[in-house]
């Protein structure tokens, strides 16, 4: 049960839109006129507020710029053919932000104050959801410690906040990934399962040396053998092998992805065999000996479904099908953006209406 927020609203004086350019919208620049904010002060969260999208002012002392804690969000929303706005299972957004707070000693959110927040913040800036094909509003909802306060505990005071971002593709082209060996992205008791800032943060090295290479991605692997795949770099995995979905089990180094639930129940609907269990590289490498690797891919909110088209292990790229050939990952893709833009029929109940 949604019980109601008081929402102290302060509209923007003059709307950006006219620069957004609906057939070219570039990732993550370009950002919508309002923003929603709610301050956790005395142990509460105080009213609400949409207020025009500005910079923040904050003291240098801000906790969270120190000692990271930081947790944010990313879902989306689109549109539909009578140009209604729909929000991608924004209720299992707000569960996973206060998974993420409690790991991260924070305080949990309401769901109500997310929901609302939200909404109202999208009706606001509806203009600003993009009606092209392949395109949505990426929605971000973060929170921070924001006591001015250099001891190292956790802070008193934070803030919550959404802002929105009309976006396109996450990526142009399939990806080459390397199966890293060396660093890793968390281990079994750290704060992989938690959007934890820090966790992205400390993936940028390995990223980057990793493009150095030639690769656009790392797939990480478990920080005790560096033997199992984990995820590839900010996004879940998966492979069909032999015509079954398999994909790396939940752990606490492992991020619940709502794409990788909502891909895994679509591959049940299509009457696949899906598996979530330990893949260790060496699997993969013997699939794609014997002919049974039919398809590797990320799956997340940005990018939604990302083919990988080169595995590099040890020294060695192992090349993937076609995407073309590709049956499962093209059929989820086109059926998950059917069920977004309201083309075909929501019998999970994902989609929520503003
Ligand atoms: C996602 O796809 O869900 C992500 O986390 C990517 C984001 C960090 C841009």
């Amino acid at each position: 049960m949604i019980e109601t927020c008081f929402i102290n609203i302060t509209k923007t004086p003059e709307s950006r839109i006219s620069e957004l350019d609906y057939n070219n919208i570039e990732f993550g620049k370009i950002f919508a006129d309002h923003m929603f904010m709610v301050d956790y002060v005395d142990g509460q969260w105080q009213t609400p507020e949409i207020l025009p999208y500005g910079d923040l002012n904050l003291s240098p002392a801000t906790s969270a710029l120190h000692y990271g804690q930081a947790i944010f969000e990313g879902m989306k929303a689109y549109k539909n053919a009578e140009g209604e706005v729909l929000m991608f299972r924004p209720l299992d957004n707000a569960r996973r932000l206060n998974l993420s707070a409690e790991r991260m000693c924070m305080p949990t959110l309401p769901e109500e104050i997310f929901m609302q927040g939200l909404t109202e913040l999208l009706k606001l800036d509806s203009e600003w959801v993009p009606p092209t094909k392949g395109c949505a509003l990426y929605i971000r909802p973060f929170m921070f410690a924001t006591d001015a306060f250099v001891g190292v505990r956790p802070s008193a005071n934070y803030k919550f906040m959404i802002f929105c971002c009309p976006v396109g593709g996450y990526y142009a082209n399939p990806l080459r990934v390397k199966i890293e060996t060396e660093y890793t992205r968390s281990v079994e008791g750290g704060a992989g399962f938690a959007k934890a800032a820090g966790n992205y943060g400390a993936s940028m090295l390995p990223s980057k040396l990793a493009q150095q290479q030639g690769y656009q991605q790392l797939i990480w692997t478990d920080g005790k053998e560096h033997k199992f795949l984990e995820e590839s770099g900010t996004m879940n995995l998966m492979f069909v092998i032999d015509g079954k979905l398999i994909t790396p089990a939940l752990s606490t180094s492992i991020l619940a992805g709502i794409t990788r639930d909502s891909v895994m129940q679509l591959a049940r609907d299509f009457g696949m065999t899906v598996e979530e269990r330990r893949i260790s590289a060496d699997e993969i490498v013997a699939a794609h000996a014997n002919g049974t690797l039919e398809e590797a891919f990320g799956c997340g909110t940005a990018a939604v479904i990302a083919p990988i088209i080169t595995i590099g292990y040890e020294g060695k790229d192992y090349e993937l099908p076609a995407v073309e050939t590709r049956k499962f990952s093209n059929k989820v893709s086109v059926e998950l953006d059917k069920i977004k833009t309201g083309e075909a029929a929501d019998i999970h109940n994902w989609m929520a209406k503003i």
